[in-house]
């Protein structure tokens, strides 16, 4: 069937407004809500001894999420590689590895040749799609499949919190299975789970207060994201997306990174934006901010309410949902789309078709 519009100005647009529906529907596909269980999908994580994942672009960016709570909660050990550098360097795999490709498409070249490799060297595979028909949907032993829908935009949004969120739920699995998990904490981290619906659609209120922020952001030339744990690489997924679709230089950086170098190229023309939940690094970033803002660099803190203020002038606040750590990066993820969004609308880029960029690299 023919994808419409409907209300929306693009495709990206509604994207990021289907989110809740398309991160419940891939949810109910990892948990169960009425046990409260979190299902481990046709993988023994108790007999992997070590994940990698491959994936290129935004989907790397999720595998990078899923990467820290598969070591958090299930104490497995956890790779993430970008699919073009995976499949010529000759990495050495063990066979107690599970190989996961992540993807949109399921026909990315490289990471479709990736997986087809660790499957070769006798690697237990799964695969992350959300086209469930895919080249990689048949060529991995276990689909895990992601229920975000068609995705339009070329900037992808839905099927990257689809993919976080099934990495997540999977974690928890593994937690689980793996003895790591108790059925007290598991109840805690499916509620948790459970909620990220809602509190995306209550993220997808900021939008009056993240346009407001975009008319600065649109002068810009250079634009840096920072965050810690999950956040950091959300932060290079929101740098992503705005250089997609906005043509605006930006860069994605873990925050105790930035005085090892990119504090250099602050000044009064290059913001920082922050994406701050309420976790156990929060006083962290937030010092990272009071730093950047020390040099005159403008600062866009988003977090919870309740967050404290950081000392020291000129940081901007814009408030995100508070929320369970474990979910911060499907919710954190609206106030980042919603930016390079409002932005790219506010320079009049093809949104839903930006220049260069195809929707799925089937060629290398
Ligand atoms: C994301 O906005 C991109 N256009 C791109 O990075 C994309 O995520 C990447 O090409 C991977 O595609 P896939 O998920 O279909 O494999």
């Amino acid at each position: 069937a023919m994808v419409e519009k409907g209300e929306y100005r693009h495709f990206m647009e509604k994207e990021i407004h289907e989110q809740p529906d398309s991160v419940q529907h891939t949810l109910s596909e990892y948990l169960d809500l009425v046990t409260g269980a979190a299902k481990t999908n046709a993988v023994d994580f108790a007999a992997v001894e070590r994940i990698q994942i491959v994936a290129c672009g935004t989907a790397f960016y999720a595998g990078q999420i899923g990467r820290y709570a598969f070591e958090k909660l299930a104490g497995l050990p956890c790779d993430v590689e970008i699919a073009s550098e995976f499949r010529y360097r000759s990495p050495a795999v063990s066979k107690s590895t599970l190989a996961v490709a992540v993807s949109q498409s399921g026909e990315t070249a490289d990471t479709l040749a990736s997986l087809t490799w660790c499957k070769a060297q006798g690697l237990k595979t799964a695969a992350v799609v959300n086209v469930h028909s895919s080249s990689m949907a048949r060529e991995a032993e276990v689909l895990w499949p992601t229920h975000a829908g068609p995705e339009i935009g070329v900037a992808s949004t839905k099927a990257f919190t689809a993919q976080v969120a099934a990495l997540l739920a999977l974690a928890v699995a593994a937690g689980v299975a793996r003895g790591r998990i108790d059925a007290a904490t598991e109840a805690e981290l499916v509620k948790a789970l459970f909620e990220s619906p809602r509190l995306i659609a209550e993220a997808l209120r900021m939008d009056g207060s993240i346009r407001a922020v975009t008319q600065d952001l649109a002068k810009a030339d250079d634009v840096l994201f920072l965050g810690r744990g999950a956040m950091f690489p959300l932060a290079m997924e929101g740098a992503l997306k705005l250089k997609e679709i906005s043509y605006i230089h930006a860069e994605g950086y873990a925050a105790g990174e930035l005085k090892h170098g990119p504090i250099a190229l602050i000044d009064e023309a290059t913001p920082t934006i922050a994406l701050a939940p309420l976790d156990e690094v929060f006083e962290k970033t937030a010092s990272n901010l009071q730093e950047v803002a020390a040099r005159g660099g403008p600062v866009i803190m988003i977090a919870p309410e309740k967050a404290p203020d950081p000392h020291g002038a000129g940081i901007r606040r814009v408030h995100a949902p508070d929320c369970h750590p474990l979910i911060a990066p499907l919710v954190y993820a609206v106030p980042v789309q919603l930016l390079a969004y409002y932005t790219a609308v506010q320079k009049g880029t093809d949104v839903d078709q930006p220049r260069n960029l195809a929707k799925s690299v089937t060629v290398e």
